[in-house]
């Protein structure tokens, strides 16, 4: 059976037969960290079983949860988080699909993709909307790509009744294909963002750690605050500090005014500034892939596991 360390994602393979049925403690020989695996067939501590690779098992299935990626901020980090936290996440054995829903197609670039389709394309040819999904070299990793007919989307339909449902309906017949459905957002207010907070049961809000950055902040939890109040009331939100800085000032005080700002609407995770985050960029890599030791690797790690155990 392989396993995942629930710390540094090294794989290992283990001898089901010698993992007691309550489960067993092993340790990590690249980390060093302690962690208990159960069995893979019915596992009974349902977080540590989402670190088993294999098939899920049927009891653990929980519905997809949709999580919009936004912040009227640009360059917050939102396509970042997004790739890095889907990609931490399929490695962790959940089935995710991203949709890049940014004419400017970061997310689609960054994966390596051109001249792709995107969801205009899935939504204007007689195709099924499924066939326009990518499944990328990572294994549980899908996306639906961006391109610049997308601009259009935002010409054609903003302003037209009901418009911010065009994307709820589409995703709603592929929820029982994946465990996480994850939607990239510019930085501006319009079709995209609205259709993907009507979409979304849950929105993560990049914050980078300096003080422009929390205005972007206010002004999206009451962009929010109107879509709970008009097509989407079970909405929720977090905010994520991104591009932290240890040695800067600035960052500590931005994020003591953060938490004291929005309170448990934070994550306990923060994300600092990482060099490997830009190279694995360049190379066209999740930072989980790329050099998954990483700062950036292993706390986006940790900002799935704090995703995992929340109920959104
Ligand atoms: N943790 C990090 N460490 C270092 N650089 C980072 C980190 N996160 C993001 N960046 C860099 O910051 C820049 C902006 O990131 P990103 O494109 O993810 O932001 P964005 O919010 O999606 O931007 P936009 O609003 O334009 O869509 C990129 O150059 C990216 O490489
Ligand atoms: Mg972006």
């Amino acid at each position: 059976m392989i396993i995942l360390c629930t710390n540094c994602a090294s794989k290992f393979n283990v001898n089901e037969t010698l993992i007691s049925e309550s489960g067993s403690k092993v340790r990590c020989s690249r980390c060093q960290r302690v962690f208990t695996v159960h069995r893979a067939i019915a596992p009974k501590n349902k977080e540590i079983s989402q670190f088993i690779t294999g098939a899920p098992s049927p009891a653990l299935k929980q519905p997809c949860r949709i999580i919009s990626v936004s912040n009227q901020k640009g360059g917050v980090s939102k396509t970042t988080t997004c790739l890095n936290l889907s990609a931490s996440l399929a490695m962790m054995n959940q089935r995710i699909l991203m949709i890049d829903f940014d004419v400017q197609a970061s997310l689609t670039s960054t994966l390596g993709y051109q001249n792709a389709h995107s969801f205009y394309d899935a939504i204007h040819s007689g195709s099924k909307f499924s066939s326009y999904i990518l499944n990328t070299k990572y294994a549980r990793l899908a996306l639906l790509p961006s391109d610049e007919n997308m601009i259009l989307l935002n010409r054609r339909y903003f302003g037209v009744n009901f418009f911010e449902y065009m994307l709820k309906d589409r995703l709603s017949r592929l929820t029982d294909q994946y465990d996480y459905i994850f939607i990239d957002t510019p930085p501006s207010m319009g079709y995209f963002v609205l259709n993907s907070l009507t979409a979304a049961s849950f929105v993560i809000i990049p914050c980078q750690s300096e003080y422009l950055s929390t205005q972007g902040v206010g002004q999206t939890i009451k962009l929010i605050k109107r879509v709970k109040r008009n097509t989407n009331p079970r909405i929720r939100s977090r905010v994520l500090v991104t591009m932290y800085d240890h040695n800067c000032t600035v960052a500590k005080l931005v994020v003591s005014k953060l938490k004291g700002s929005y309170g448990g609407m934070t994550f306990e995770t923060v994300i600092d500034y990482d060099a490997k985050i830009k190279e694995s960029q360049i190379m066209k890599e999740p930072v989980s892939y790329y050099d998954k030791h990483s700062p950036a690797a292993l706390q986006y790690f940790e900002l799935a596991k704090e995703i995992i155990a929340m109920e959104i």
